[in-house]
């Protein structure tokens, strides 16, 4: 088959034809009683201009960052110590190639395309992850992006798992299952080069030491300097502000620190007994913001060289394109039915 019918609209069984069309405020009662409930607002459902716009932003920011976090890691793949660590990272990097398609299907359904979204970032004019603008220096900065970014990555988004939106939560689960996957590959690199010589262990610690503090940034500004905060918790697209996030993350960390025997590189890092928590400094926030504006080691390598990709690529999105409409004539086989057989 070559075209794809249209499909029909579907019926709505509750719609009934003679009815007045719902105000402005019958609608927005109606969508905060759903988010009151902690229920789903759908892709078809009425939602507050607003509240599709800080969607948007926020599931395509997080769609780049699984996209352009790809480079980083990618870019050790083919210098990877052994077929073992070769197959691992080449597993890990391309379920973030998944995780970047569900995110784009899912910021698609909020009426922009993928295209749209694309050229937003290699623009300027949408962002992804500070943490993604750091060099990787040395293999070892492969089991602490998998411990440490991981790690802060599963923090943010297993909350998001229950995110008011249905389809950037129902990605989210997913997502999910497989971070768990590419903490623990991490961890593990880490731990047998803790177990190998004081060379292995001197690459470990200075890997941590460059990455703690732009793990800590991944959680965004201070509460008191985020002010998208408030509005996102009450629409419940965040269930959790970036500081009690940033505080579970170094909670779980600290003893996965002492198991392996590496040392964070923060000297007010302390258990505070009262609090039932550590107390911790704080990250250098200037180099978050010189970072965000564009400023980091990075950013330009980065955007340049997803600029490249999705160049590059234009030929394959046209011919699939040209496949979808059944107008592609670039065979010269005479077998345009594309059912697999040989012509006759
Ligand atoms: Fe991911
Ligand atoms: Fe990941």
């Amino acid at each position: 088959m070559s075209v794809v019918a249209e499909p029909e609209p579907e019926a709505d069984p509750e719609a009934d034809p003679k009815a007045e069309p719902e105000s402005e405020a019958q609608l927005e009662a109606r969508f905060q009683a759903v988010i009151a409930r902690k229920d789903r607002i759908e892709p078809r459902d009425w939602m507050p201009d607003a509240y599709r716009r800080t969607l948007v932003r926020q599931v395509a920011q997080h769609a780049h960052s699984e996209i352009i976090g790809m480079q980083p890691e990618g870019s050790w793949i083919s210098r990877a110590p052994s077929l073992r660590r070769k197959a691992i990272l080449l597993a890990k990097v391309q379920d973030e190639a998944g995780h970047g398609l569900y995110l784009y299907s899912a910021a698609e359904t909020l009426g922009v395309s993928r295209q749209e979204l694309t050229e937003m970032l290699i623009s300027g004019r949408q962002k992804y992850s500070s943490i993604f603008n750091y060099p990787t220096l040395s293999y070892a900065d492969m089991g602490t992006i998998g411990w440490l970014v991981d790690g802060a990555a599963i923090c943010n988004q297993v909350p998001l798992c229950r995110t008011s939106f249905g389809p950037y939560g129902r990605a989210m689960i997913r997502i999910c299952k497989e971070e768990s996957f590419h903490q623990r590959q991490g961890y593990e690199l880490l731990a047998t080069m803790m177990r190998g010589t004081d060379e292995q262990r001197a690459m470990v610690q200075e890997s941590v030491d460059r990455f703690w503090w732009p793990s800590l940034m991944m959680f965004g500004p201070p509460d008191d300097a985020s002010p998208n905060t408030a509005q996102s918790m009450a629409w419940g697209v965040k269930t959790h502000t970036n500081d009690e996030l940033r505080q579970r993350f170094v909670d779980m960390t600290v003893p996965q620190a002492a198991a392996l025997g590496v040392t964070l590189p923060d000297p007010d890092l302390v258990w505070n007994a009262e609090r039932g928590a550590h107390d911790f400094g704080q990250p250098d926030w200037d180099e978050l913001w010189a970072v965000v504006k564009g400023n980091g080691p990075c950013n330009t390598q980065r955007v340049a060289h997803r600029k490249r990709a999705w160049d590059e690529g234009a030929w394959v999105r046209e011919a699939a394109l040209a496949f979808a409409n059944g107008t592609g004539t670039g065979t010269d086989d005479n077998d345009n039915d594309n059912d697999g057989t040989e012509p006759a």
